[in-house]
């Protein structure tokens, strides 16, 4: 891992700011929010619901842009970035897994896995060997052609950690990952996710209301009021 002072960072957020129109109202709801995050870093975010957690995991994945502030990843400034190139780079280097695992409903664990693979074009008989590879790391190689239906709850976020992965993202974006899960099951998601961080060096940002969890990070950012609390 490289935790030197010196290592630049995979990921630079400065003065982020993200407001919602509610009707006539504007609500902010992320306020100047900076920090950076060194590559191979673990990243707990806590805050009270509604703080603003997944607004700001929306902005670093990608998936949203924020009001202003600048996001660089990996030493590229994504604020002027087309969509196309952002959602490029979201393929390619950042891995999402949801509170609610938003797997296909109508493609099998397999399938499932391998999308975000087959839209960054690579050739389908390398990639199937890796998904079910990575089926089988996260306990599921005898689940291969089932459909989201037919697995638990855990099963799907088995299937979503196995489909953040396939494109070895340099960057692995949590969400409330165990939100929706039986207090065990949890457990058990949580600690597959941080051993497949350690195994990979792979740069983790989880939002948990997991103290345990927290207390095992290398930084953890607490969002109070929109902003970050010292
Ligand atoms: N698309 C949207 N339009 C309007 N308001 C939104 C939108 N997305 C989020 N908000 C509001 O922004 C605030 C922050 O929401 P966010 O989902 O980021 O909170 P959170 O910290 O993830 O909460 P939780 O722990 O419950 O998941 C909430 O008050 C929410 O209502
Ligand atoms: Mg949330």
């Amino acid at each position: 891992m490289n935790n030197t002072p010196f290592s630049p960072s995979l990921l630079q957020v400065s003065g982020l700011y993200k407001s919602f129109m509610i009707g006539p109202r504007k609500l902010d709801i992320l306020k100047d929010i900076s920090f950076s995050v060194k590559p191979g870093e673990f990243v707990a975010l806590q805050g009270a619901s509604g703080a603003g957690k997944s607004t700001l995991l929306n902005l670093i994945g990608m998936l949203d842009r924020p009001d202003a502030g600048s996001i660089v990843l990996e030493d590229k400034e994504t604020e002027r970035m087309s969509d196309y190139d952002l959602a490029k780079i979201r393929n390619h280097k950042i891995g999402f897994v949801f509170q609610s695992y938003h797997l296909l409903p109508e493609f099998d664990a397999l399938e499932n896995v391998i999308i975000p693979a087959r839209i960054a074009r690579r050739p389908y008989a390398e990639v199937k060997n890796r998904g079910i590879e990575l089926l089988s790391q996260v306990g599921l190689a005898n689940r291969i052609a089932h459909r989201p239906s037919e697995l638990s709850g855990g099963e799907q976020q088995r299937v979503a950690i196995a489909r953040s992965l396939i494109n070895d993202p340099s960057l692995l974006i949590a969400d409330e990952p165990t939100g929706n899960l039986d207090s065990q099951t949890g457990r058990e998601i949580l600690d597959l996710l941080l051993a497949l961080r350690s195994e990979r060096s792979c740069t983790l940002v989880i939002a948990t209301h997991d103290l345990d969890i927290a207390a095992q990070a290398n930084q953890t950012l607490h969002i109070v009021d929109g902003s970050l609390r010292n």
